[in-house]
């Protein structure tokens, strides 16, 4: 992994303190996605999990070298290397999940037409970037990238420099708990709601309130034509919330449940869809520690909830 600079502006110039922590959130997931890209292996083949140079990169720029080194002494015995398995796995499946989501809408996409993907809660996600985005013949992918302006900004600093070459990608500033400024931003960004989106949630639905988390779901399925996909992950659950608190860490989400609870939220709000469960994922990675993930299409008209 490359050295991390710590004379290079890190810390958007905000005083607040949702700011603050939601640096701090994303430095933690963009250094361990960094070290993941280094280190963990297929056990199969040992080939790298997934490939990005990019968060490497990213976290050189972003996080001072006091706080990497924090991150890792948080991590007693042998929690670093789980630390970098679940990063690993968890990178690496929703890589191929929204891959294969992708693929399938362009296989049935008509010429000249987009692909469409939505990243909520980017951060420092550098999937635009970094995957092969397939396209409709004659067509285009586009990936829009929304999170708030000064998270934007960081993110501007941070992957200065590198060309996006696969796909146009957008920006839209604004703050997710405000559901119509989402639906205006994509639109005023060109976003078609009459054409389905793979959405992608890695790491957001945990820093809602429940109620604000099903208000996103809800109007992500108005947005979301036939064929639309999402995939995410849950929140952490209570037990993970005490496991953090018992190493006197704290979690600055805001819900804390099981992914099947969020499963429930998800068909409140429009949705059908299933649970990649940890087993599943401890078995196909070979690893002691993996997260799950929800993999969700609107739900039919007249179908079961
Ligand atoms: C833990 S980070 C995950 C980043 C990225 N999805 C990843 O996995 O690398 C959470 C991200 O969600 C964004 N976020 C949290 N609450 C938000 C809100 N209300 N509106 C917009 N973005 C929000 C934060 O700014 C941060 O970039």
């Amino acid at each position: 992994m490359a050295a991390l600079d710590s004379t290079r502006p890190s810390v958007p110039k905000d005083d607040d303190a949702a700011i603050q922590q939601r640096w701090e959130a994303l430095t933690n997931v963009s250094f361990w996605r960094a070290k993941a890209a280094d280190e963990a292996r297929h056990p199969a083949t040992g080939a790298p999990l997934f490939t990005d140079p990019f968060s490497a990169a990213a976290a050189a720029r972003c996080v001072p070298r006091a706080a990497a080194a924090k991150l890792e002494d948080r991590e007693p015995g042998a929690g670093v290397g789980l630390r970098v398995q679940w990063m690993g796995v968890r990178t690496a499946e929703i890589d191929a999940r929204v891959l294969e989501a992708a693929r399938g809408l362009v296989a049935v996409a008509a010429e000249g037409s987009s692909l469409q993907v939505v990243i909520l809660g980017a951060g420092l996600d550098a999937r635009a970037w970094r995957l092969p985005w397939p396209r409709p013949p004659g067509g285009r992918a586009a990936v829009w990238e929304v999170d708030t302006a000064p998270i934007l900004a960081l993110k501007a600093h941070a992957l200065e420099g590198f060309a996006v070459t696969a796909c146009e990608r957008r920006e839209v500033a604004c703050d997710l708990t405000n559901v119509s400024a989402l639906a205006s931003g994509l639109a005023q960004a060109g976003h078609d709601a009459a054409v389905p989106t793979v959405w992608v949630l890695e790491g957001l639905i945990g820093y809602f309130t429940t109620e604000d988390g099903l208000q996103l779901l809800h109007a992500l399925a108005g947005l979301s034509a036939p064929g639309s996909r999402v995939v995410m992950t849950s929140p952490p659950s209570l037990k993970d919330k005490e496991e953090y608190e018992g190493r006197g860490i704290t979690l600055h989400h805001s819900t804390f449940e099981e992914t099947e609870d969020t499963l429930a939220r998800a068909r409140r709000a429009g949705w059908q869809g299933v649970i990649v469960t940890a087993e599943e994922l401890l078995q196909r990675y070979g690893v002691e520690r993996a997260q799950q993930l929800l993999l969700l299409t609107p739900a039919e008209a007249g179908g079961p909830a």
